[in-house]
């Protein structure tokens, strides 16, 4: 069993890592909502808050540095597009029917709030505390500068941005709490357990099974960072299904696969889209850059209970037998069987899909090179052939963003 709201908790640092303004934001703004919801004493299901402050900003994935920054700047067109682009993510999973709403408008002012949305109109409030807060706290030494900061903003603001119930209840209940600027300067430290007894909490325990569709978002969060691997881990999630299949696994034995095949690539998030997307070369930089991923991709999910297996599933994706891969150069006895599987998985995907520097390979071309790296000794040979048993696998994945268009 698996607690949603904890995989949530610890998955909201995939859209922490995209912008270096961003540090800890989302739990941040889960932490101050969460509080503020507390002091103004309306009806409020603190889970359903908690859900939508930790995603509120997911739609931010889709945006370059620059716009990021405009988020932070308060640029209307930034705050705009990405309370729609997360909107537009949320929507398709009942899980998160009522945080879409939440997102969609999460920094409209609350003199033109129609909808009248209490979450939403709490996480515009927690949201912009934190953002100045972060932008200006290092460490404890700096908040009493950081709160005249806020100070003289919520007072430039007061002509209806915000719900003046909810400043009243900031200004009575957190301003003068010590307690509250020292928790979300050390956010990171703020375990789950501790901010679900603080708040009371429900948990959402679920199977595996039942939960594979929070992966399964998330792959689709990884996915939309760049335009060039719009399905890229629902394809590698087919592909090592199919292994899986003719290895004769059973449902627990596939399931970790299952989930690093969706969050193999989520380290991609720190590589701006500027760099994902660029055309042509790139610089030293920025390749070591993204040749960084795996490793960001291992400490986002070695912080979940019970991922060991998972963590190093996902995070040895371009490890190659012979020693040649990276991030570690693992070879072969010290790369598991669930590794290889996702490794081939992500090679197949990749060929079978477009690149910013080259068109998308030919079936023929992919399995050429697939052979050839099976006899180098770079991919598991048997794996390989089990895969060659299926010739239908590499049209399927082929088709895959056609049938997901016609739905
Ligand atoms: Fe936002
Ligand atoms: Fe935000
Ligand atoms: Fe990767």
């Amino acid at each position: 069993m698996i607690d949603l709201y904890h995989i949530l908790y610890s998955l909201s640092k995939s859209v922490d890592i995209i912008h270096k303004n961003f540090e800890n934001h989302s739990k941040q703004v889960a932490y101050l909502s969460l509080y503020l919801a507390e002091a103004i004493n309306y009806n409020i299901d603190k889970n359903e808050l908690f859900k939508a402050a930790l995603v509120h900003d997911v739609g931010a994935i889709f945006l370059r540095s620059a716009n990021i920054n405009g988020i932070f700047e308060e640029k209307p067109e930034d705050l705009k597009s990405h309370e729609q682009f997360g909107h537009n993510l949320l929507k398709n999973f009942e899980f998160f029917k009522k945080t879409a709403e939440i997102v969609l408008y999460h920094h409209t002012d609350f003199k033109n709030n129609n909808t009248n949305n209490l979450y939403s109109q709490l996480i515009n409030l927690a949201d912009r505390i934190c953002a100045i807060f972060s932008l200006n706290t290092k460490k404890v030494v700096d908040i009493p500068n950081t709160k005249i900061k806020i100070n003289n903003y919520l007072k430039d603001n007061r002509d209806g941005k915000f719900n003046p119930h909810m400043i009243e209840a900031f200004y009575d209940s957190i301003y003068g709490k010590n307690e509250v600027w020292i928790n979300l300067l050390d956010v990171v430290n703020l375990k789950y357990k501790k901010l679900s007894s603080l708040f009371d909490l429900k948990p959402l325990n679920v199977s595996l099974d039942e939960g594979m569709f929070l992966f399964s978002f998330f792959g689709e969060v990884i996915n939309s960072h760049s335009s060039f691997t719009l399905y890229h881990s629902e394809r590698v999630f087919k592909v090592s299904n199919l292994l899986c299949n003719e290895l004769g696994f059973s449902n627990e034995e596939a399931q970790p696969i299952q989930i690093a095949s969706y969050l193999h690539d989520l380290g991609k998030l720190v590589v701006p889209i500027e760099v994902l997307d660029k055309r042509g070369y790139l610089s030293n930089e920025e390749h070591d850059l993204i040749k960084i991923h795996p490793l960001i991709t291992e400490k986002v999910l070695s912080e979940i209970e019970n991922f060991q297996d998972i963590v190093v599933y996902a995070s040895y994706h371009h490890e190659f037998l012979d020693g040649s891969g990276y991030p570690y150069g693992k070879r072969d006895y010290e790369i598991p069987l669930g590794a290889r599987i996702v490794t081939i998985a992500d090679m197949v995907a990749s060929f079978l899909e477009h690149r910013p520097y080259r068109y998308a390979l030919s079936i023929e071309e992919t399995k050429t090179n697939l052979q050839n790296l099976a006899h180098y000794n770079k991919l598991d040979k048997d794996l390989v052939n089990y895969l060659f048993k299926n010739p239908y696998i590499f049209e399927e994945i082929i088709q895959i963003d056609q049938q997901r268009m016609t739905i």
